[in-house]
């Protein structure tokens, strides 16, 4: 692209700002700028035109979970069909580590975080070690594809060579790098992070399978039988990974997906919770559902919608690759956003800045005909770490590490 088309494509969106230093860079500097002018969707801003870019959401019905109890009933036969399955490697796991955990504010990729108290215990290395209880059940390495960023990619994959990944072997490693989209002020401009660079940022976890795609993966996918994908996130430190029995249990019961879900802490508790939308699942989060369905109960006095998800969910890759070229919502979302200011210095905001823009794994479940909803115990498996303190944090995520037993 020339600096005149350039000019042009951003004059029609009133993002010619972004061409302010042009003058002042080198013919290489001048290069990557317009490269990046060349490569932005500009259609993304007109989302924010229309003030919200959720979509209405339909008819909603409560979709209930395989509870605990049901659970453990069936716990051997679906253990036993959960390990044939990971022994014939159909069963790979799919760790989300594009984020850029900006309500930590943890200068590196979140997985690198020292979680231990008396002992160097890095978030990667948890959670190896939780996924390393099932390669040991199995006596089988489950295939493992870890999604990065072009901001932490060099980081991650440079941490787990140091640390020669926490003794899981590499073979059954690939590491595969997301899509960025472009970060806006609430004015609508695209933020500058360098004089000759836009500044962007991971553009969600919901294009986790195409990004796996388009790196070429779904050949080795292939070529080692996986047939399931069971997509996580970085950030729980209690999470099972490829667990059989949640395997034997999707299995079993013929569903095409199945999602991990937790009993609600109380009716208003700010989570998705999986249901059905339009008679397809879907999850819904807390401020798309009205308060007459956030209270309504059964006639035991149970919770209706009392199932949050938690970010681990199974996906079996032939639908997956069906659903690959269908177009995900995408979410409008409030951050910190780093920039470069009119005077050329790099500005760390303390405060929420701006918007990005991200597409969710968790819309993917609406394009599923079926999903089990498989509970699990909360103490037991969610001690999320999103923010510094309090709710979520490193300190409560600890104190759940030390009640399951883990040394920290
Ligand atoms: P979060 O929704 O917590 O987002 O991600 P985040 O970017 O990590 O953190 P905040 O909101 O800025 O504080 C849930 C999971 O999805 C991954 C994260 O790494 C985490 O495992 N993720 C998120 C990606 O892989 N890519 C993204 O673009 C966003």
């Amino acid at each position: 692209m020339t600096f005149e088309e350039a000019k042009i494509k951003l004059e029609g969106e009133g993002q010619e700002h972004l061409l302010s230093w042009y003058e002042e860079l080198n013919a290489e500097e001048k290069e990557t700028l317009l490269r990046q002018i060349d490569e932005l969707d500009l259609g993304l801003l007109n989302l924010l035109g229309e003030g919200t870019s959720e979509t209405e959401k339909g008819v909603l019905a409560p979709l209930g979970a395989l509870t605990i109890e049901e659970i453990q009933a069936k716990k051997d036969d679906f253990a036993k069909t959960g390990i044939a399955a990971l022994k014939k490697h159909k069963v790979g796991a799919v760790l989300l580590a594009g984020g850029q955990g900006t309500r930590l504010g943890f200068d590196k990729p979140k997985g690198m975080l020292n979680v231990g108290v008396h002992r160097e215990l890095y978030l990667f290395e948890q959670l190896i070690c939780n996924i390393m209880d099932v390669v040991e059940q199995t006596g089988e390495w489950v295939p493992l594809f870890i999604m990065t960023s072009e901001k932490n990619n060099e980081d991650t994959v440079g941490f787990f060579e140091e640390k020669n990944y926490f003794g899981y072997n590499k073979e059954f490693v690939f590491f595969f790098v997301q899509k960025m989209a472009p970060s806006v002020s609430y004015d609508g401009k695209i933020y500058m992070e360098e004089k000759n660079r836009i500044s962007t940022s991971p553009n969600g976890n919901g294009g986790w399978f195409i990004s796996l795609a388009n790196a070429g993966l779904l050949d080795t996918i292939e070529k080692l039988g996986v047939e399931w994908l069971n997509v996580f996130a970085v950030d729980n430190v209690l999470q099972k990974i490829a667990d059989p029995i949640f395997v034997g249990a999707v299995l079993e019961n013929d569903c095409v997906c199945g999602a991990k879900v937790v009993a609600k802490a109380d009716p208003n508790e700010r989570v998705g919770v999986l249901c059905l939308e339009d008679g397809k699942p879907s999850i819904v989060e807390y401020y798309e559902m009205t308060d007459e369905i956030i209270h309504s109960r059964d006639k035991d006095g149970k919770l209706l919608y009392n199932y949050g998800v938690i970010l681990n969910y199974l996906f079996r890759v032939d639908v997956l690759k069906k659903i690959m070229s269908e177009n995900l919502p995408t979410h409008i979302v409030e951050k910190k956003i780093p920039y470069m200011n009119e005077n050329g210095e790099y500005v760390k905001p303390q405060e929420l800045n701006g918007y990005k823009f991200e597409t969710l794994v968790l819309d993917m479940i609406h394009m599923m005909d079926n999903c089990l909803s498989f509970e699990v115990v909360r103490e037991k498996e969610f001690a999320p770490i999103k923010n510094a303190t309090g709710v979520d944090s490193l300190e409560s995520a600890r104190e759940l590490m030390t009640k399951n037993g883990i040394e920290i």
